[in-house]
Formats: C-alpha cells, structure tokens, sequence
C-alpha cells in the first residue's frame, strides 16, 4: 500500500546545446559513433557562471507549481548529485537558500546516477514514518565542468540539467511509490571515479594536469553490470510490489545508453516502446535523468495518473535500484 505519493513533476536544462558534430572539432570522435554506440545526439551543457543549484532550484519550483504548492510548505529537501556547487556545504543548502524555504532538512544524496533513486527511496521513508509531510527531491548535476574534454570516452557521454518531484503522502486511492529498493557493491568503486580532490588524493598542479578531478570511467565495466543489476533490481521492485513487468505501462529508466536500456527491456521482455527515452537530446545527467524524462512524459500526457510506471537507475559505486510507482 502506497504511502507517498508524487505530487507533482519539474525539470530544467540549460539552453545552450552541444551536438555530436559540435564534439567533431573537440575530440577524435564521429556522430555517427556517438550515436550508434549511445543513442546520444546532443546535450545541453550550463552557460558561465550558471550553477547546479541554480538548474536545481528551477526544477524545484516547477515541481513545487506543479503540486499547488510553495517552498513554505516543504518540511524537507534532498538532493542527488555528485557535482554540486562546492565539496561543502551541500547543494541543498544553496537549493534551500534560493527557494526561500525554511529551517528544514536539507541535504545531498552521493549516488551518482542512482542518486534521484535513492532520493525518493529516503523521502518516501521520512513520509511514511510521519516526520515529513512534504519532501523535494531532486537530481541534478553539472557534469560539462567536471569531464576531461579531451577524453573522447568520457566527454561525449555526459550532460547537464535537473529534474525534481515533490512527495507527500499518499491518499489511500492506491496512487503512490509501491516499492523501492536501493543497492550498492563497492567492488566496481574505482570503476567510474573521480580519483583527486578528496582527501585520498588531495589536489596539486600536476593532478590537475592530469584530468585526476574529473570524470574516468572503465565504459565496458560498467555497461555489463548495468544489464544484470537493472534488470534484477527491476525484477526485485516489481515483486516487492506484487507486481510483474507486464504490468507496467511505462518504465522511466536511467538515459546512460540506448543500448543498456534496449538490453534491460529484452530482459524485462517489455517493447522499447514502452520506455520513456530522451538520450538523444540529453545524453546522460545522472542523477537529473530520471526525473527530467519523468517529467517531459507527465507533461505531455504520455503518462497519466493511475498508470504503473519502473525507475530505475544505476551509476558510480556502483549503486543502483528500482521504484514502482502508480502515478
Ligand atoms: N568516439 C570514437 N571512438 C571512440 C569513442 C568516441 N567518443 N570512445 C571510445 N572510442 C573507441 C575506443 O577507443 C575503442 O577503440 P578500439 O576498438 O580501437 O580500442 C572503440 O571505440 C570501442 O570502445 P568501447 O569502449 O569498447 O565501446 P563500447 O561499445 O563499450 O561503448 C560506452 C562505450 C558508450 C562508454 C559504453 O561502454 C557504455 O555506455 N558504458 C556504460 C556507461 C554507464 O552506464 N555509466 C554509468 C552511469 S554514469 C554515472 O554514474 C555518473
């Protein structure tokens, strides 16, 4: 029996975009590899100056407009991100302070692009324990300043923008998170990393000039995993939820790569047609995926209230889980 719900959707993306043949003059790269081995053609990438608290607070308010709510009404805020503005203090605080909410829990999730999962994995506990009634959850990141833009692994992959739901507490109509579940194995950590700037490996000149404060990522390791653990944790959620895929009407899954995505739906012997996809005009946000895809689908009707919908997301860690979600 659910026991939050989502209230309601929002979403920002910077304006400025960055096509495959864009990266053509910036790495020895092609769109026609960029596309056939991601199913990524552009993302969107933040202007100077423009912060992740920013994009953060700009899909928090249109989730807090689209519940017919106010900052004043959040007893809570939680957000997943792994490149916020500064190492301390979180990227809630400066979402906090931009809002205008006020003296509340606010604070970040390290999950990488599981980090929306697990956000909404922990609000639904804060709800359903009755100390929250009115929880932002948020993913976002800006990864365009933390990618070795001359590493053509890395740098065609990513994007920038936030997306963000508001939860309260669900209404005994069977709407609401049915079941989420959430998952680490920290024996892929070094896998995906960025391996300076933290204590183990405190900056110097010459760590920067070896990209070690960015983004290094082992592209197969992770790829394997993210079939198996997507699909098993997909398959976990569901049955928690007393529910089976052919169940579901829509499945909201982390935008790392259409082929992950189109393996995952095999696996969940679901049509690709009843995945929400926008990688190719995002590529992969993180943690913002989810709830950016979420949302253009709720906006444009595709995914209506009463529908079952699947999120589930894995990244860095590696960590990873699955929600099922009646809308
Ligand atoms: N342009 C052209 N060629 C490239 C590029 C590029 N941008 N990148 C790599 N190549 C080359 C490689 O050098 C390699 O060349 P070689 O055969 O001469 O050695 C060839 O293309 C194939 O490279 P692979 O790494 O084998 O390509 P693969 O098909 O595995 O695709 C990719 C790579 C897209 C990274 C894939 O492995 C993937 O999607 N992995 C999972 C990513 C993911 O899900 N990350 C988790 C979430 S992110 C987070 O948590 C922040």
């Amino acid at each position: 029996r659910p026991r939050s719900r989502i209230l309601g959707t929002g979403s920002y993306a910077p304006a400025r975009v960055l096509h495959n043949t864009d990266l053509e003059k910036i790495v020895d790269t092609s769109d026609s590899w960029i596309s056939e081995r991601t199913g990524i053609r552009r993302r969107h990438v933040a202007a100077e100056g423009e912060l992740t608290s920013d994009m953060a607070a700009a899909a928090g308010r249109s989730a807090l407009d689209a519940a017919g709510l106010s900052a004043a009404d959040l007893d809570m805020i939680i957000v997943g991100t792994i490149s916020g503005d500064t190492p301390m203090p979180s990227c809630a605080v400066y979402v906090q302070q931009k809002l205008g909410a006020q003296e509340i829990p606010a604070f970040d999730i390290s999950a990488a692009c599981a980090g929306f999962v697990y956000g909404l994995t922990i609000a639904d506990q804060f709800i359903a324990n009755g100390v929250a009634r009115h929880v932002l959850v948020i993913g976002v990141e800006l990864l365009s300043r933390i990618l070795n833009w001359k590493d053509r692994t890395t740098c065609v992959l990513f994007g920038d923008g936030a997306g963000a739901v508001v939860l309260g507490p669900a209404s005994g109509d069977g709407r609401g998170i049915i079941s989420t579940r959430i998952f680490s194995d920290g024996m892929l950590a070094n896998s995906l990393v960025i391996p300076g700037g933290g204590t183990a490996e405190p900056l110097t000149a010459e760590g920067i000039e070896q990209s070690r404060n960015k983004v290094h990522m082992v592209g197969q390791d992770i790829f394997k995993v993210a079939v198996k653990n997507l699909s098993s944790a997909s398959l976990i959620a569901l049955d928690t939820a007393g529910m089976a895929a052919a169940d579901l009407d829509w499945v909201v899954a982390h935008q790392a790569n259409l082929r992950i995505i189109s393996q995952v739906a095999a696996r969940l012997n679901l049509p690709l047609e009843r995945f929400v996809l926008n990688i190719e005009e995002y590529g992969n946000t993180s943690s913002a995926s989810i709830p950016i895809a979420l949302d253009e689908a709720v906006r444009d009707g595709r995914i209506k209230p009463g529908q079952n919908v699947l999120f589930c997301a894995l990244g860095a860690g590696i960590s990873w889980g699955a929600s099922v979600i009646r809308m």
